[in-house]
């Protein structure tokens, strides 16, 4: 206990009752000032700040000392702790009623100058990532990866209780059809071979369950590829659960119960179970979106049948070719500006839609866009059916039913943000469940799977397998909260016939299913028991507990939007003798100057 940082206590714990204490503190310099002789110093460390207290006229060697000090030293002080006169006390702050007097202090390390000022909102977020060291001391982000490791502490702990053993799966693994690009490693031992990194441990946890585990789960580290968002990383974190001899009830309500432990335990939250379910169907219907954000209204509204003898041309149309018509119903709407509706429309046309039209009402007549091609009755369904009134506003598109429920849910979400911030306080979780199996991937000219090739299809479903593969819906279950897609999983197909089945319908043929998922094939015949699982994306929750608006913001070393990482320059190239032994050689194009002196990888650019 005689090194010289040793601490009492930390700098958000001391106040009135200890008053009169010699206490030892150390931290960072938060700041420093003097004020007419006396100088301040608010030392910080991870738990909040402490204002220490220096007289010149006391301590001239002290207050000398303290004028070199400069922000983000590290220091180690000593002292007693003193009421602060009352016209001083700083309220806001857990010490802000008391001060430390120092009577030694140590300089454990000096710092230099800041790149940027540590508290300024408006530093860029690039500056911030490659500082990342330094952007955590003092930004949201400690207390998130604090948020963050409770979250992962009470998912373990409710799990555990429930009989769940947590297994680590290999990362260097086997390529998952999980949808995105995988990162691969090419192997040293055997040339021209490659490990993929898990895109999730699907099929090692569909292995565990045939191995007779039963109740699995993982804090699951998952590379993907992909096109990167605020909600996306290209390596994030999965809450990975499988369970053998269950039905989708048995996973929705293991899951129910471990997210109402976690919003207890984390958020200080009871949330009421079981959770809302909605059909795919219906959410696309209700929504235009299989991840509904249920914290406010505005819901799609299906008006064909008012519409069913229109004579206006651009409707007829696309009746006639068995289209819909769906509007969604603006209050407030009414005085949206001419500038206002253009930009909406340019917002379904970016989801593939042809036009915006638009009613409005005022004195219970029905003006817009539109209204002139509309006759009385037509009108009057209208508005029977969306129920709008004076001052409200009625977006339409006609479409096919895909185009028009996205291109509204898109619309709907868009003016709902910016009408204003959308409650952050409140947790809506809801289930879609029925999920299609497949879905037709025009580009290849084959049906693709929705969740992944091992979800098991409805029972009363599976007939139509052959005849009708687009009809066929899913034993899938998506958990969403405030319209972010939180987790996904299936009841799986267990029986290898099936399975065979499946690649069929996905064509897949018999030669390409044994390369790719021999193993699982293969493992299946040997009784696999029933089984389905789901797997929740931690950053998510995390980012959505935290009420942050990136999953950046609670993570400690994200990538950017390149998946680069700007704090240690990665990816980079590497020693030439290094790819030799990986029996790798580089591209190059001799057109670029860079590339050619061999700075810059072809494909990294
Ligand atoms: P899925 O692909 O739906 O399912 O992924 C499950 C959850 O993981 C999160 N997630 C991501 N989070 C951050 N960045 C990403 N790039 C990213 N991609 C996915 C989402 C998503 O809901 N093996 C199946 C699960 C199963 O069937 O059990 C799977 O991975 O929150
Ligand atoms: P037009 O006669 O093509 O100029 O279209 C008349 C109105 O219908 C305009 O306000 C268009 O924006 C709108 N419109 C065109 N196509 C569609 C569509 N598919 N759905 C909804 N409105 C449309």
């Amino acid at each position: 206990m005689s090194a010289k940082y040793h601490r009492t206590h930390h700098c958000n714990e001391l106040n009135r009752t200890h008053v009169g204490s010699r206490v030892s503190l150390s931290g960072w310099v938060n700041s420093c000032r003097d004020l007419g002789g006396l100088v301040f110093l608010d030392l910080r460390d991870r738990e909040g700040v402490t204002q220490l207290f220096v007289d010149p006229a006391a301590q001239p060697e002290l207050a000398r000392l303290l004028h070199e000090v400069r922000e983000e030293w590290v220091l180690a002080a000593t002292g007693t702790v003193q009421l602060r006169p009352e016209a001083m006390a700083n309220r806001q702050r857990a010490t802000g009623e008391i001060e430390v007097a120092v009577e030694t202090l140590t300089v454990l390390n000096r710092a230099a100058p800041m790149p940027f000022h540590l508290e300024d909102q408006a530093v860029s977020e690039d500056l911030r990532l490659k500082y990342r060291y330094l952007d955590m001391r003092r930004s949201a982000l400690v207390p998130n990866l604090r948020l963050r490791h409770r979250l992962t502490k009470s998912v373990r702990d409710a799990l555990d209780s429930r009989g769940f053993v947590e297994v680590e799966t290999p990362i260097l693994s086997k390529s998952t059809p999980e949808g995105a690009r995988d990162y691969l490693v090419p192997s040293r031992v055997h040339p021209g071979t490659f490990y993929a990194l898990p895109q999730a441990p699907q099929q090692y946890k569909q292995l565990l369950m045939v191995g007779g585990l039963e109740r699995y789960f993982q804090i699951a580290r998952c590379f993907r590829d992909e096109d990167l968002r605020a909600d996306r990383q290209p390596e994030f974190t999965q809450i990975d659960i499988e369970m053998s001899f269950v039905t989708r009830e048995d996973v929705m309500e293991t899951v129910e119960a471990m997210l109402a432990a976690v919003m207890r335990e984390v958020a200080g939250r009871e949330v009421a179970l079981p959770f809302p379910r909605m059909s795919w169907q219906e959410a696309m219907d209700r929504y235009g979106s299989d991840k509904p954000d249920t914290r406010f209204g505005m819901e799609l509204v299906d008006i064909t049948p008012a519409l069913a003898t229109t004579e206006f041309r651009v409707f007829r149309g696309v009746l006639d070719a068995g289209g819909v018509i769906k509007a969604i119903r603006v209050e407030n709407g009414g005085e949206a500006s001419r500038r206002q509706l253009d930009a909406w429309t340019d917002t379904v046309r970016l989801f593939g839609a042809k036009g915006l039209a638009w009613l409005k009402q005022a004195e219970g007549e029905i003006g817009g866009s539109i209204a002139k091609f509309l006759n009385h009755t037509e009108k009057a369904e209208i508005r029977r059916r969306t129920g709008l009134q004076d001052g409200e506003l009625l977006l339409i598109v006609a479409d096919r039913p895909r185009v028009a429920n996205e291109a509204l849910g898109r619309l709907r979400l868009d003016i709902a943000r910016s009408s204003g911030p959308l409650p952050t306080g409140c947790f809506h979780f809801l289930w879609v469940v029925d999920f299609p199996l497949l879905e037709y991937d025009e580009e290849a000219g084959r049906y693709a799977a929705v969740h992944h090739p091992f979800t098991s299809p409805l029972d009363e479903d599976v007939a139509r397998l052959e005849t009708e593969p687009g009809s066929v819906r899913a034993k899938a279950y998506d958990i969403v909260l405030n319209g972010v897609e939180l987790g996904g999983g299936s009841i799986r197909i267990h029986d290898p016939v099936m399975q065979q089945t499946m690649f069929q319908a996905l064509g897949i043929g018999a030669q390409e299913a044994q390369l790719r998922f021999g193993h699982l094939l293969e493992a299946l015949r040997y009784g696999a028991p029933p089984h389905g699982g789901i797997a929740l994306g931690l950053d998510r929750f995390a980012m959505l507990l935290a009420g942050a608006a990136s999953i950046r913001d609670v993570i400690a070393f994200p990538k950017t939007t390149k998946a680069a990482c700007l704090m240690t320059d990665s990816p980079s190239t590497v020693d030439p003798g290094q790819l030799d032994e990986l029996h790798i050689a580089i591209r190059r194009e001799e057109a670029d100057p860079e590339a050619a002196a061999g700075l810059v990888p072809v494909e990294r650019r």
